[in-house]
């Protein structure tokens, strides 16, 4: 399929100080939009001015949710070049995603070269201020005009794109998380492993209670017996215990992190012991105690490596490793983040190059 290409007549301009770059707060000048229907498949691809979407009110999407999303990212290397780290497991992940909202999937080859399209026109968008790069959001929509609940007939996938820095305030300081045993976030047998919005909605009302006890994320707990650890609201889990790093193991209710993935693989790498288990929180709050060398950590596209040094489970607040970065969290991120601006080598071949 060829994709049309209409540039903008005027530009935005480019944020004055990349240093000062929140998430998700600005958008770039163009965006990718395809369409489907039964009788054509996926068709229409095309690279055109950023705009809003007029939609009926009835638009399917608006009323059940109908939708699943991707989050990944291009970074400016230090010789100016940009590169995507593992665009090809995100594209593959919205397809395990759209088969579980009933969406069509998408040819994987043709989505890596319509976004590699869109950021070819969009380049000079990718910052190069340290730690910033140019936040990807693949999505597709229901679009059936049509109240009764089933899936719908039509689609729509969009591809919009964002300069962003960090995405937590802290940056890479240690945040501290509240571990709900009020609230549920996904359960097995339902959608906790998809990317689809109906998840972070189910985990808004739990965030806002730890903010208001000031804290910066829910880490969710399994929603049958309220044990063991799933995740945080946008990002994996990682313990370390006595230099053991362990995460729980995918269960059908936690989202299949790609950042997760990679810290398995470096671990494996480093020849550092390295467990996908079920983990009760009760057991990482007695390690602590108990004065074993423990580390926590979040991995995510947005979050990058986030370190924990708090958390609030019931009526204790442990704090984890003197609220200090870790040994081991700090390499996990420094090799990441080394990798995805070309500092380091490539040993696994997760950077795709596009220009
Ligand atoms: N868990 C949730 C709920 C997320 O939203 C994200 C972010 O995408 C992650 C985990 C981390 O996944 P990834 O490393 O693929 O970005
Ligand atoms: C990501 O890390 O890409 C996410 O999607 C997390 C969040 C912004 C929803």
């Amino acid at each position: 399929m060829e994709i049309t290409i209409t540039k903008a007549k005027e530009l935005k301009p480019k944020p004055a100080d990349e240093s000062k770059l929140g998430f998700g707060q600005i958008f770039t000048d163009h965006m990718f939009n395809m369409d489907y229907n039964p009788a054509k498949g996926w068709h229409n691809p095309r690279i055109e001015p950023y705009k809003p979407f007029e939609m009926d009110p009835a638009t399917m999407v608006l009323h059940y949710g109908q939708a699943i999303f991707e989050g990944l990212k291009a970074y400016r290397t230090e010789k100016g070049n940009i590169q995507l780290f593992r665009p090809k497991e995100n594209i593959h992940r919205s397809n395990s995603s759209s088969r579980l909202l009933c969406i069509p999937e998408i040819d994987e080859r043709f989505a890596l070269d319509a976004l590699k399209q869109l950021i070819t026109v969009e380049k000079d968008w990718v910052p190069g201020a340290p730690g910033t790069s140019l936040y990807i959001r693949p999505t597709i929509i229901a679009t059936d005009v049509f109240l009764g609940v089933k899936a719908s007939d039509t689609y729509r996938f969009f591809i919009i794109l964002s300069p962003v820095g960090a995405y937590y305030p802290e940056g890479f300081n240690p945040v501290k998380i509240w571990v709900t045993t009020r609230h549920v976030r996904a359960v097995r047998g339902g959608l906790g492993e998809a990317k689809t919005p109906g998840n972070y909605a189910a985990s808004l009302y739990a965030g806002q209670q730890a903010h208001k006890k000031g804290y910066t994320q829910v880490l969710w707990l399994d929603g049958v017996e309220q044990r063991y650890v799933e995740e945080v609201g946008a990002m994996n889990i990682f313990f370390v215990i006595d230099g053991e790093v362990i995460t729980p193991a995918l269960n059908g209710s936690i989202l299949p992190g790609i950042t997760r993935n990679s810290v398995i693989a470096l671990a494996k790498l480093w020849n550092i012991p390295c467990t996908e288990r079920r983990v009760a929180i009760q057991e990482i709050i007695d390690a602590q105690k108990e004065g074993r060398k423990v580390e926590i950590f979040g991995s995510g596209t947005a979050a990058v490596i986030s370190p924990v040094g708090t958390v609030r489970f019931g009526d204790e607040e442990v704090t984890i490793g003197d609220n200090k970065v870790g040994p081991l969290t700090e390499r996990f991120y420094k090799e990441l983040t080394d990798i995805q601006y070309g500092r380091a080598e490539d040993p696994m071949g997760w950077t795709e190059p596009v220009l």
